[in-house]
């Protein structure tokens, strides 16, 4: 059987970015900007990006595109040796732990979609929340979402994933931009704007760990890094690519998405409300619902706005999900030879499981959505990049090369050099920092 592929390379690119843009732009993006320093985080981020994130990206196109296979197919086939095969591995199971949590947020925006609809929440947006965050009824909605996912998954690379992101991610941008339209016209959304991109150099000078760690991580969720994702995406791809381009298009589009949905949500909140008030000032994974929620239902047509906006997310996390379970699936269909809906249906049981034990016991939700999943991004994107830089070494270049202009041949030695030395080494150093905290040492 010959193993699938991306019909046209704008569709490979819209599948990327579709995995790319997702609740980490919509949802987290804003509020770490906030929180950070306004536009000189923004400034540190866009940084990180473009000198870790898109090189690392690179890595693991050239690691997929250039084995045809799976993250562990890939790096034993490559390599032939089991140790790395089973660092590939590690990724396959990151995607289950990753979309066992995402799942879940999904499911609260697949609720609040359909529940603005009839504005059911306007009331009491906070004792909503409350009422539905964990618990029998999260539980449903997970279902609901992840069943979504597998849908699209079970349609195949071509079928399922390119046709689905192809629609959702112009429609996307242009509700998007829609909508940011709209929020910066208000009256009192100016604050909003300030807020957001206040430029608080001081406040980056008297943090700058913080926010690089910050920063470092955000730049790694967002575009999808660390897990095998983009290995598997790019493994469905053919030589005639040139990946570097296509891998610095992905990387302004997701971060315009994210600036873009900064702009809806600041301007709405304080034009709303002249201020950060109750559960936004505080920040924590509800913040967003509670007090989009509470704007909308302050202002007029707020259902037809809320509609609007909760499709938004919930089509970005979707063409995020699929790209978490098309990780195991291709693993299972290139290694163990399962059909594509056996592997689909199993894999969408297990996290079944996993996912309504998450929306079950919130404790356990915060530990996995936060700190396991920055560990286990940061590790697996540091052993692809050694992989990459020391394993296959200058190998990687010629599939960086191929169908490669002038301008992105010549990065090459670069690129290379800084995979080998400094970026694995930022992670390591970020990986460690991270471990600490989370043993309460306290380094800076
Ligand atoms: N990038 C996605 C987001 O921002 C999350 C994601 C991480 C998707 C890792 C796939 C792999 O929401």
């Amino acid at each position: 059987m010959t193993r699938e592929s991306w019909h046209t390379r704008v569709g490979f690119i819209l599948a990327a970015v579709g995995s790319a843009v997702g609740l980490g732009n919509i949802w987290r993006f804003p509020w770490m900007t906030a929180e950070n320093g306004g536009s000189a985080f923004l400034v540190v981020y866009l940084a990180i990006i473009l000198l870790v994130g898109v090189p690392g990206l690179l890595a693991e196109f050239v690691i997929g595109r250039r084995s045809q296979r799976n993250p562990a197919g890939a790096l034993y086939r490559l390599s032939g040796s089991k140790s790395w095969g089973a660092v590939g591995l590690f990724g396959v199971v990151t995607g289950i732990v990753l979309l066992s949590f995402y799942s879940v947020v999904g499911g609260w925006i697949l609720r609040y979609f359909l529940a603005s609809f009839t504005g059911s929440y306007f009331g009491s947006p906070g004792a909503y929340f409350e009422a539905i965050d964990f618990g029998a009824s999260a539980v449903g909605y997970h279902v609901a979402f992840l069943g979504l996912t597998a849908l699209i998954v079970l349609g195949g690379v071509r079928d399922g994933i390119e046709k689905a992101t192809k629609v959702m991610m112009p429609a996307i941008v242009v509700l998007l931009v829609a909508l940011a339209a709209w929020a910066v016209s208000q009256p009192g959304a100016g604050a909003g704007l300030s807020f957001y991109l206040d430029f608080d150099a001081a406040y980056l000078q008297d943090n700058f760990a913080d926010v690089v760690g910050a920063a470092a991580g955000q730049a790694l969720f967002t575009l999808s890094l660390g897990v095998g994702t983009m290995i598997t995406y790019a493994s469905y791809l053919g030589d005639d690519h040139d990946l570097a381009f296509d891998g610095a298009a992905i990387a302004v589009l997701n971060t315009g998405v994210g600036v873009l949905a900064g702009l809806v949500v600041f301007p709405l909140l304080f034009a709303t409300f002249g201020e950060l008030t109750g559960p936004a000032a505080g920040g924590g994974p509800g913040a967003l619902f509670v007090s989009i929620a509470g704007a909308f239902s302050q202002v007029p047509f707020g259902e037809v706005l809320a509609v609007l906006f909760f499709g938004v997310i919930a089509l970005a996390a979707l063409s995020s999900s699929i790209s978490m379970l098309e990780i195991p699936v291709a693993y299972l269909v290139d290694e163990h030879g399962a059909s594509r809906r056996s592997a689909t249906l199993g894999l969408a049981g297990l996290v079944l499981l996993t996912g309504s034990v998450n929306a079950l016991n919130p404790g356990l939700f915060t530990f996995v959505s936060g700190p396991l999943v920055d560990l286990m991004l940061t590790a697996g994107l540091a052993g692809f990049l050694v992989f990459v830089g020391w394993v296959l070494g200058r190998d990687a270049l010629a599939e960086f090369d191929s169908g490669a202009g002038r301008a992105t041949k010549s990065l090459g030695p670069a690129w290379l050099w800084s995979v080998r030395t400094i970026l694995p080494l930022f992670l390591l150093a970020t990986l460690a920092l991270n471990l600490l905290a989370l043993a309460g040492v306290s380094v800076f």
